[in-house]
């Protein structure tokens, strides 16, 4: 009830037409109520320490966020292919004898001895041989370089194609067989399996080398 008074006295009213004449000619005043003015919306006060106090701790929020993800990240690793697998790294007719195949998946000198090779190294035509790449001193990966020539120290004979290592010389015969440098033994090799002409290497089955490499290689069934 006194809201209504209220509103009633806050309203203005205009009143058209005096009263004499209204009353002379008997007609009606006309009344226009005005509409009440709306005050403006009261906005919460932001003040700019507490801007300051909501950005810090927003940024430290996000930034210790980041850093926990990455630490997940690096603990729970996805997506990554284990290296120790069987791996299909070809077939036999695609190896020419005497010609090492580098397979980057396998890290691997694939190779089939020709009958060179294999008398050098105690081994036999055809059979096929997997080389890790890593060199036995210190790791490097280790290149085959048909384009050098050296003496083979077992025999004093000479012939051309060896595996170099660039870091510290270590020279290997084609079956992986040391014969000179700081290395201290032959490359090591994988386990080769063949099956209807398909090879494959198996990483996680690897034997340190010796000068009997050439004796593990695989024979085409
Ligand atoms: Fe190959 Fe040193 S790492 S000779």
């Amino acid at each position: 009830m006194a809201d209504e008074t209220k509103e009633a006295a806050s309203e203005k009213t205009v009143v058209i037409g005096s009263g004499a004449a209204m009353s002379a000619s008997g007609g009606h005043a006309v009344v226009i109520a005005q509409p009440r003015p709306v005050a403006p919306p009261i906005l919460p006060k932001v003040s700019r320490r507490g801007v300051v106090i909501v950005g810090f701790w927003s940024a430290l929020g996000l930034m210790l966020a980041g850093i926990g993800y990455t630490i997940v990240d690096m603990l729970y690793p996805r997506g990554i292919i284990p290296f120790e697998r069987e791996i299909v790294v070809g077939t036999v007719d695609s190896l020419v004898p005497g010609k090492p195949v580098k397979i980057v998946d396998a890290k691997t000198w694939l190779v089939m001895m020709d009958a060179e090779t294999a008398r050098r190294n105690n081994g036999q035509e055809g059979a096929i041989l997997a080389l890790y790449q890593k060199c036995p001193h210190l790791g490097c990966s280790v290149p085959w370089r048909e384009d050098v020539t050296r003496e083979d120290e077992r025999s004093g004979e000479s012939y051309t194609g060896w595996f170099l290592c660039p870091c510290h010389g270590s020279t290997y015969s084609a079956a992986g067989v040391y014969v000179f440098g700081p290395a201290p033994r032959s490359m090591d090799t994988f386990l080769v399996t063949i099956t209807d002409g398909k090879i494959t290497v198996n990483t996680g089955k690897r034997t340190a080398g010796t000068t009997s490499n050439g004796a593990r290689g695989v024979l085409p069934g």
